[in-house]
């Protein structure tokens, strides 16, 4: 990793409560910070007793906040912080700061952004030996690793006022590996290092300003993909014509670029395809587009008659530029002698997977949670995957999509 860090470097929040082990808290944001970390401390009213917020402002990238309130940056530090981090790490957690995180309690700033992340949480108690082994404190930490946070047992050692015991914070190398350790993992899954781009949605060809031609597609199964790729590892480019919100912990992997008309899709189609790996045109792109009236077609001029032209076909030119190293998913919604016609499709679009749905079942395909597809490849392998969540389908495909990757085209 580098010295500096740059917008992509991975955040990391580290609380700091009320213990005497914070000193070694300075330590590792120095560690962190010369490791290309982005670090936002957050100290609670307690710790600022033991440490100044001054020594990690100075050596964090960014000044430490110890309040909910006035800060400048943002009105609303209590989820900014948490929604932006890679990884939030409390060390030393404290007996009191355990508790309040295990009631789900979000009255500071740290508790709240505790409340506010989906990303990984590593906490490091730190405490004398009597307290950690208090049951309501043991209780405590096994519910929240049952929430899936993650725990650091403290060492045996000396602790403060001579004691000696369980209860002591690893050394801040210790927890800087640690923390390496599960960030890196995020950021390497099976798609990790590769740009996919990703369809989504219907898209909507203008017959006057207020009228358009457009189809049933939700852009569901397109926003799935996009999710379930990021966190797979990869980086998105999702291109869509509706707006769906993300999941908290992939909206930092996933650009999106809104578009309406075939037109406009093939467009910026065309200017992400040269630097992706991966192309997946799941969005229902109009065959046929019109040249829009520019006032409201008003029906006391009678029925209009539309002049219909064909639109680019972007996966046909998708296939005529790739490079030979991409993989590129079609898809096709069907209706009737459903394999036949995704065999032909096969033939005059011949991509790396052909991803079919049959939409004239139930529960398949436009505007369902769910979906039932078959899976075809261009050298003649056929799946069928049953009807289950898009986010079950999308995690099918792109594991089909990782095993072509490296083959090359024909
Ligand atoms: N597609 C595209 N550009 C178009 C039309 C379709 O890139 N102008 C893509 C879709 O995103 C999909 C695949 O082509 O991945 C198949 O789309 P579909 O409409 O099912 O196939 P068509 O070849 O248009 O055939 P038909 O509509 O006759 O079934």
């Amino acid at each position: 990793m580098s010295l500096s860090t740059t917008n992509s470097s991975p955040r990391i929040v580290v609380g700091v409560a009320g213990g005497i082990a914070a000193y070694k808290t300075i330590e590792l944001v120095r560690r962190l910070v010369s490791s290309g970390y982005f670090v936002s401390p957050v100290l609670t009213p307690d710790a600022t007793r033991f440490v100044g917020a001054v020594t990690f402002s100075a050596l964090a990238s960014e000044p430490a906040r110890t309040s909910l309130y006035g800060d400048p940056t943002t009105p609303i530090p209590h989820t900014h912080l948490g929604q932006n981090a890679d990884l939030v790490v409390v060390a030393p957690a404290t007996a009191h700061l355990i508790a309040r995180y295990a009631m789900g309690l979000a009255d500071d700033l740290l508790t709240a952004t505790l409340l506010a992340t989906r990303a990984p949480v590593l906490l490091c108690p730190a405490m004398h030996t009597e307290m950690w082994e208090q049951p309501s404190v043991q209780e405590n930490l096994a519910t929240l690793r049952r929430r899936g946070v993650l725990v650091l047992e403290p060492d045996v050692g000396p602790l403060a006022g001579g004691d000696v015991g369980s209860g002591r914070l690893p050394d801040a190398e210790r927890i800087f590996e640690i923390i390496d350790n599960i960030v890196r993992a995020g950021q390497s899954g099976p798609l990790g290092g590769t740009t996919v781009v990703i369809t989504a949605g219907g898209t909507r060809e203008p017959i006057d300003p207020v009228r358009v031609i457009t189809n049933r597609s939700s852009g569901k199964q397109g926003y799935a993909l996009a999710e379930v790729a990021a966190r797979l590892g990869a980086r998105v480019e999702l291109v869509t014509t509706v707006s769906r919100s993300l999941a908290v912990d992939t909206q930092r992997r996933i650009t999106v670029t809104a578009v309406e008309t075939a037109s406009e899709m093939h467009a910026a189609v065309m200017n992400l395809a040269p630097t992706a790996d991966i192309v997946i045109m799941a969005a229902a792109v109009s065959d046929f587009t019109l040249t829009p009236s520019s006032g409201k077609i008003k029906k006391t001029e009678g029925v209009p008659e539309l002049h219909l032209t064909p639109t680019v076909d972007i996966l046909s030119e998708l296939l005529a530029t790739r490079r030979v190293d991409q993989v590129i998913v079609g898809f096709a919604a069907e209706t009737d002698d459903v394999v036949a016609h995704a065999q032909a499709k096969l033939q005059r679009k011949p991509v790396d997977l052909l991803v079919m749905n049959d939409v004239s079942q139930e529960g398949v395909g436009f505007e369902h949670s769910t979906n039932s597809v078959t899976l075809f490849t261009r050298t003649g392998e056929m799946r069928h995957l049953p009807l289950q969540s898009k986010n079950d389908i999308a995690y099918e495909i792109l594991t089909s999509v990782s095993s072509l990757l490296g083959q090359g085209a024909p």
